[in-house]
């Protein structure tokens, strides 16, 4: 390192190298002494790297970072860094009740603690599995020291009787074909399992692959690197760039703050609608943005993304895995015809130091069947229509799942081809959902609008991943295999249901929602963006009083203390359901100064 990135101070000096202070030094220095690093080592000008470790047994998405993390640590050591590899929360979408959603904020507050009170100059995430990717850059945002993510990598490709079967795809699936008695409990188990063949997040276009896509698309990671298989040897390769370049990164003193601008939002948000994005995306880009003060709104994803096309040819919304995305040319191809449109913000910079317009201006789909050209998409206008009316004030309703099938249904009056109104049916929570839907005395049928409550950000807690509901088995046997969901929870961004979700504010804090009943008649009008209970406001305000004289929308009690803090302290997903008193404390490593000394 160079006399002038000296001078500059690493903040790691204050800990193991501090002439002014030799008794905390001292202290500070000998238990990483302990276990083989030297004297010299920790006192020379070497950046000390942190390497935020998501994989764990716990946390089987992510557990191949594990291994990666020895490629990183060479690459660290080769640019001049000393690695140093801690565990984070460990966030596992599919294992974790009541939800992962609630860890998300969990991982991010201790992440920001490990960054600021510990002696990291920089710092590599490794992200993956839904939550971990989001509750990372969230804390680096915050922090904002040097950082730059690194991916596992999804899976490879599943296989059952020589189809492609994608992760979390193939459960909404099987869980039809169960109801219609296709299948058995032990074939249902069996076809999800032949979805999972290898160490790596999910395979298909779900939060995972969202999530790894829009940090490459934000700068946040080396290009290309987020769709390299997890098992492929270039992600190892990636693993020892990545421990190269986060070194350069502290030399150059190059921040989230400089990575994460507004036009690098704008981007992430367009290639989000290219690539077919998770309806999660919105909510954990939101949060990020929140957390380095950058203004973005719910807005803004329809402003920029609503007429993207969708390119990507990835389950749920189309056919091919993860494999398929990497070899056709993953993000930088999908990137590299964005930018030939002038939809991308060019001057955007990554975390090597170069512009995104660098970075990807020669890049190309390799297959055009799996990574589509721009003038021959899967889908036009395939970004997410933001909904409101008098039931929420905002909801998302991701328009490039919707199918043909499902268009023909209910978006074909040729008088108003874009508005449908049913009946609707509400269920309390997904126990609710599961004990009732095949009830024949609700009266279901094709013409019926689902919907579930209770199931947001503070109702459930954590949000959960309920909205895409299933027909009842009755009507699934008679070929209808989906119908209009709304609800405030989230859905899985595997599910191809083109619900209407994430609506806020959420029953549980006095959303419209929580008025509405069984048998009330509701209208979903996606030309003017609106969803209306089709109750006049005398009676929506008759029923609110008699809600509050009941006690208000009832919800089940916290079961630990986490739910509890997550529940007084979170917001709404409209805003990144972030901790809301966290977001005035930005980029601490510069405003706060250091922490105190530990004796
Ligand atoms: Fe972890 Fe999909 S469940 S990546
Ligand atoms: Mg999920």
């Amino acid at each position: 390192m160079t006399a002038s990135k000296t001078s500059r101070g690493l903040r790691s000096r204050a800990w193991f190298d501090n002439p002014g202070n030799p008794d905390m030094t001292a202290l500070y220095i000998e238990r990483y002494l302990n276990y083989g690093l030297s004297l010299a080592e920790l006192q020379s000008d070497r950046p000390i790297i942190g390497i935020a470790q998501t994989g764990s047994d716990l946390a089987p998405c992510n557990r191949h970072h594990l291994v990666l993390a020895q490629r990183v640590k060479e690459g660290i050591r080769d640019a001049g860094g000393i690695p140093i590899e801690f565990p984070i929360h460990p966030i596992q979408e599919t294992g974790k009740r009541p939800t992962a959603g609630l860890d998300r904020n969990l991982a991010y507050l201790s992440l920001t603690e490990l960054l600021f009170g510990y002696p990291i100059d920089g710092v590599v995430l490794t992200i993956g599995c839904d939550k971990t990717t989001p509750a990372c850059l969230m804390a680096a945002a915050t922090v904002n020291i040097p950082a730059i993510a690194l991916s596992v990598g999804p899976m490879l490709n599943g296989w059952h009787k020589g189809e492609r079967v994608g992760s979390g795809t193939i459960v909404w699936k099987a869980r039809q074909m169960l109801a219609a008695g296709e299948i058995d409990y032990r074939g249902f188990v069996e076809l999800v399992a032949s979805s999972a063949p290898s160490t790596g997040f999910c395979n298909t276009m779900g939060t995972a692959t969202t999530m790894n896509s829009l940090t490459e698309a934000l700068g946040m990671s080396l290009p290309g690197s987020a769709a390299i298989p997890a098992p492929y040897r270039d992600r190892q390769e990636c693993a020892w760039r990545t421990g190269q370049q986060i070194v350069e990164l502290v030399q150059a003193d190059r921040k989230p703050s400089d990575i994460l601008t507004r036009e690098a939002f704008i981007n992430a948000i367009r290639v989000n609608s290219a690539i077919g994005g998770s309806t999660n995306a919105p909510i954990h880009l939101n949060a990020i943005a929140r957390h380095i003060g950058v203004k973005l709104e719910l807005e803004d994803w329809e402003t920029y993304g609503r007429d993207v096309p969708l390119l990507v040819n990835l389950q749920p919304a189309g056919e091919y895995l993860g494999e398929d995305f990497y070899q056709a040319g993953g993000v930088p191809a999908v990137v590299g015809e964005l930018l030939r449109k002038g939809l991308i913000e060019r001057n955007a910079l990554t975390v090597n130091g170069k512009t995104i317009g660098e970075n990807c201006a020669d890049a190309g789909s390799a297959n055009e069947a799996v990574i589509r050209r721009f003038d021959d998409p899967l889908r036009r206008a395939a970004g997410l229509t933001v909904l409101r009316g008098n039931l929420f004030d905002s909801a998302v309703m991701k328009t490039s799942v919707i199918s043909e099938d499902f268009r023909a249904r209910y978006l074909s009056d040729p008088a108003d081809p874009e508005a449908f109104e049913g009946r609707v049916v509400v269920f309390d929570g997904p126990e609710d959902y599961h004990s009732r839907i095949d009830d024949p005395s609700l009266g279901i049928d094709d013409r019926t609008l689902l919907v579930i409550r209770g199931t947001g950000p503070i109702g459930y807690p954590g949000g959960a991943e309920v909205v895409n509901m299933r027909p009842p088995a009755a009507l699934i046997r008679a070929g209808i295999d989906a119908l209009p969901c709304i609800g405030d929870g989230r859905q899985s961004g595997t599910s191809g249901s083109p619900s209407i979700l994430n609506a806020a504010p959420e029953a549980a804090v006095g959303g419209g929602l929580a008025v509405l009943r069984t048998g009330d008649r509701v209208r979903v009008d996606l030309r003017r963006r609106e969803v209306r209970l089709l109750a006049s406001d005398e009676e929506i305000a008759q029923r609110r009083d008699e809600l509050a004289r009941n006690g208000g929308f009832a919800y089940p009690a916290a079961q630990t203390p986490w739910q509890e803090i997550h529940r007084d302290l979170t917001g709404q997903f409209d805003s990144g359901a972030v901790l809301e008193p966290a977001v005035k404390y930005q980029r601490i490593a510069q405003t706060a100064g250091l922490p105190r000394d530990s004796h």
